[in-house]
């Protein structure tokens, strides 16, 4: 809805051709208080092209706009205010989301693009940690709203699944391991394993070699390695699956390390090539001096590759494979490093497209204060948190509203939805105080709350449909129902906005917002009564269902009709 645009335009046909209208447009901002109007151009930059006072020419151009859409147009000090006419763009605001359903909001720019995200991203036999989970309900968030903006999304699971680790592994596995305790409890017993191997190490140092030598037969193809290799993958893919079908998240790709172990060589060449590779200490590095940053470490002497070979050799292997625009690799932010040196070694390997790949990192999930850890033996795992967040819903909801059907499902979907939320309404780059208490809240600001919201703007919609037959959208002129038209108008720029800066925050404040707005009408207006504006007022409810569901379903909430 282009009323911005619209203002912009009758500002540029008074002003003449002194300024462009794309710069009128990022002029226009909301005024700072309500009783100054919807939307406020400053005068300022035009001081100078016309050599007059900021207040002089708000003066005139506020005398000289007139527009049916408009109710009046106000010059404060240097700012000209431009008030709405409520009826009006309210009837057209609530006919075109009404009409545009789970569209509203659909961006174009991003059309026959493609993005490529990866997240998630665990490393196989380890526990899937708090940093995974975060990277997961960002990674998704984002896939959504890049796909929102209408870019095609490629969601890569980027699996930790090789390096020497996996030599370790397998000699924990010979010497003191068992198949059917394996069987049992999978990322339980491997990382049982791993931190066996590492306490032996200690007195028996040759460990360390065998563990070499078997990732080495691994890296050459060696078929009983590789079976072990294999298996102890899929089980620990199945683990992660049940984590991925709680949250609801799907991949298009799990091609991780491994699948690049036969591709590195073509992207050592490729380095070799643009002579960016020396040697330092029998291992091949690439230098970056030149940046102030330690070298990238290509290849240890003994030939084997590392992480950062292997994220060189994805990248080149994606942009063949999908001509991607951009890649955002969301991950903690303690990769820094390594993503620094990942982009600036494909950009000195004549790569233009490494200038588009993007680091997207994040802070900490924190239990009182402290950083919450899967290491040490004291695994939180993630699966048991989850499930007593749905326990919790379901005892809420209990409480609340006993006759519910399908209890069990929304209570799904209210801890899960609690727990994403909590992560995403926050901005990434800070940490999270994980409280199970505080995010299962059906007050305050919690993805409950919002969803809360949206199921009694449904049952508003319910006890409608029984009493009363379609009449015509007229508008609306109260300052509640405006209040809440005019978060509706914003919702598109949210979404906008949420991708600019890669922040799924953006949108969860948003609901949060629209959410109070809402209550508020809810709570002073009578939307049921049968008058004239029937209609109008229950186009907004619907209106607020479209935009929560919508909203909540970027974030990767879902959005239940009662609870
Ligand atoms: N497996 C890694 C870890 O758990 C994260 C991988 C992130 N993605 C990447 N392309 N490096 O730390």
């Amino acid at each position: 809805m282009e009323f911005k645009q619209t203002y912009a335009k009758e500002l540029v046909k008074s002003l003449g051709e002194v300024i462009e209208i794309e710069e009128v447009e990022k002029l226009i901002e909301k005024p700072k208080y309500e009783e100054q109007g919807d939307l406020a151009f400053p005068c300022f930059t035009l001081a100078k092209t016309l050599r007059k006072a900021p207040h002089m020419i708000a003066h005139e151009l506020a005398g000289s706009i007139q527009h049916s859409l408009f109710e009046k147009v106000v010059a404060d000090g240097p700012y000209v205010n431009c008030f709405l006419q409520k009826q009006m763009v309210s009837k057209e605001v609530l006919q075109t989301i009404v009409e545009a359903g789970a569209n509203y909001g659909s961006l174009t720019f991003g059309k026959e693009k493609t993005i490529v995200l990866d997240f998630s991203s665990p490393n196989i036999a380890k526990p899937f940690s708090m940093g995974h989970l975060r990277s997961t309900v960002i990674g998704q968030s984002l896939a959504n709203i890049v796909e929102k903006c209408g870019y095609q999304a490629v969601k890569i699971n980027h699996l930790g699944d090789w390096g020497t680790q996996f030599g370790k592994l397998i000699v924990a596995y010979h010497l003191w391991g068992n198949a059917e305790k394996v069987k049992a409890d999978p990322i339980k017993e491997l990382l049982h394993l791993y931190v066996k191997f590492h306490d032996e190490v200690e007195n028996q140092p040759t460990l360390e070699a065998d563990a070499r030598l078997w990732f080495k037969k691994l890296e050459d193809g060696d078929e009983e390695a590789l079976n072990l290799w294999k298996w102890f993958r899929d089980e620990s893919l199945e683990e992660f699956s049940k984590i991925y079908q709680l949250l609801g998240v799907h991949f298009d790709s799990y091609q991780g390390e491994a699948f690049y172990n036969d591709k590195m060589g073509q992207t050592i060449e490729i380095l070799n090539n643009h002579n960016l590779l020396t040697s330092s200490e029998g291992a091949d590095v690439v230098e970056l001096q030149e940046y102030d940053l330690p070298p990238c470490l290509i290849r240890k002497s003994d030939g084997a590759t590392l992480y950062a070979t292997r994220d060189l050799t994805a990248a080149v292997y994606r942009q063949q494979q999908y001509q991607f625009e951009k890649t955002l690799y969301v991950v903690g932010q303690e990769q820094s490093l390594h993503f620094r040196q990942v982009f600036l070694v494909l950009e000195k390997a004549g790569f233009e497209w490494a200038k588009e790949l993007v680091h997207i990192p994040f802070g900490f999930i924190l239990k009182d204060g402290k950083k919450m850890s899967t290491r040490k033996g004291k695994i939180v795992l993630l699966e048991e948190v989850i499930t007593e967040a749905i326990e919790l819903a379901k005892q809420n909801i209990e409480m609340k509203n006993p006759g519910l059907e399908n209890k069990a499902e929304i209570a799904k979907m209210v801890g899960v939805g609690a727990i994403i939320f909590h992560d995403l309404k926050n901005e990434r780059q800070n940490s999270v105080e994980f409280s199970l208490e505080e995010m299962l809240k059906f007050e305050g600001t919690t993805g409950p709350y919002v969803q809360y919201t949206h199921a009694r703007a449904c049952s508003i919609l319910r006890k409608a449909e029984e009493a009363n037959e379609k009449q015509e959208i007229t508008g609306l002129e109260d300052s509640y129902s405006w209040a809440v038209v005019k978060l509706l108008i914003d919702f598109p720029n949210v979404i906008s906005r949420s991708f600019q800066q890669y922040e799924p925050s953006q949108i969860a404040k948003y609901l949060l917002e629209l959410s109070q707005e809402f209550n508020k009408y809810y709570s002073r207006v009578k939307i049921l009564t049968n008058d004239e504006q029937l209609e109008s007022r229950l186009a907004l409810v619907q209106s607020v269902t479209i935009v929560l569901n919508e909203g909540l379903r970027l974030l990767g909430l879902q959005a239940p009709e009662e609870m």
